[in-house]
């Protein structure tokens, strides 16, 4: 894993949307995963400006985002549809048809629709770099604690503590889902890179049982130690459980020295 310590949340968003930049100036086609929450909001704030600024294009995007309410409708305003188009996809030129969410509606058999869902990633020439955030309790996408850590895409049913952190999000008058279809931690895994973000002190545990805990689907982050390409994006906050954090900071400023060097290592 790669581990970096920004000052704060827009440090890391900033960051974040460079590398996203870097894989869609680079590939013809490239693949993009895509999260919702409150973490990817700056990174898609600032892609937004790097657009209107004319510094990338999305056209050539597709995307495919990491969960979906079950039996949700895509213009329900809580829907991650909605999300996305409130937060990217209506600022940007992505074509609508090459963004893709893990869907299943009322009628749907959702193994089929899981199915359907991991072959359109393969059909897409796999997922170049997957964006992620974690939950408090160490969940990537839907995929909660005691997920198997060899999950494809399916229905996960949401921990209270996820549905009390989402609470927030829920009028008093809206009924908030408690299933959600997520990619499974497999899918996650095939991503040929990760860059995961985490800001705020609610994420310290979580960020320190993903990083130095032992890879358990206790804590489904931790699999990414078993990942090639696994970059983690952190504010001090988030970093501030970590007991190397030294560590980590002048390893940082060795890989720069290295990409002064070298120029920007990573291969899409
Ligand atoms: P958050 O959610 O960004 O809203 O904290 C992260 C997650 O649950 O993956």
């Amino acid at each position: 894993m790669q581990i970096i310590i920004y000052d704060n949340a827009q440090q890391v968003a900033v960051n974040a949307a460079k590398w996203v930049q870097s894989l869609i100036k680079e590939k013809a086609t490239p693949v993009l995963g895509l999260a919702t929450g409150n973490t990817p909001i700056r990174l898609y704030q600032e892609l937004v400006a790097q657009y209107q600024a004319g510094n990338c294009s999305f056209a050539n995007v597709t995307s495919f985002n990491l969960d979906e309410y079950h039996k949700i409708n895509e213009k329900n305003p809580q829907s991650y549809r909605s999300f996305m188009q409130e937060n990217l996809f209506k600022h940007v030129d992505i074509e609508k048809a090459k963004t893709f969410l893990p869907t299943c509606q009322q009628d749907q058999n959702p193994r089929e629709q899981g199915l359907a869902y991991e072959e359109k990633i393969k059909q897409a020439g796999g997922i170049d770099l997957q964006i992620l955030g974690i939950g408090a309790n160490g969940h990537i996408g839907f995929n909660e604690p005691t997920s198997s850590l060899t999950s494809r895409t399916r229905i996960k049913t949401l921990t209270q503590q996820t549905l009390t952190d989402n609470s927030r999000l829920f009028a008093d008058d809206e009924v908030q889902p408690t299933t959600a279809m997520t990619m499974g931690i497999a899918t996650i895994m095939e991503a040929r890179y990760i860059l995961l973000m985490a800001t705020g002190k609610g994420k310290a545990q979580a960020v320190k049982d993903m990083i130095t805990g032992s890879v358990s689907a206790n804590c489904p982050a931790s699999i990414l130690q078993m990942h090639e390409n696994a970059v983690i994006l952190l504010d001090k906050a988030a970093a501030s459980m970590l007991d190397d954090h030294n560590y980590y900071q002048w390893a940082d400023q060795q890989n720069r020295k290295l990409n002064q060097e070298f120029g920007f290592y990573h291969n899409f």
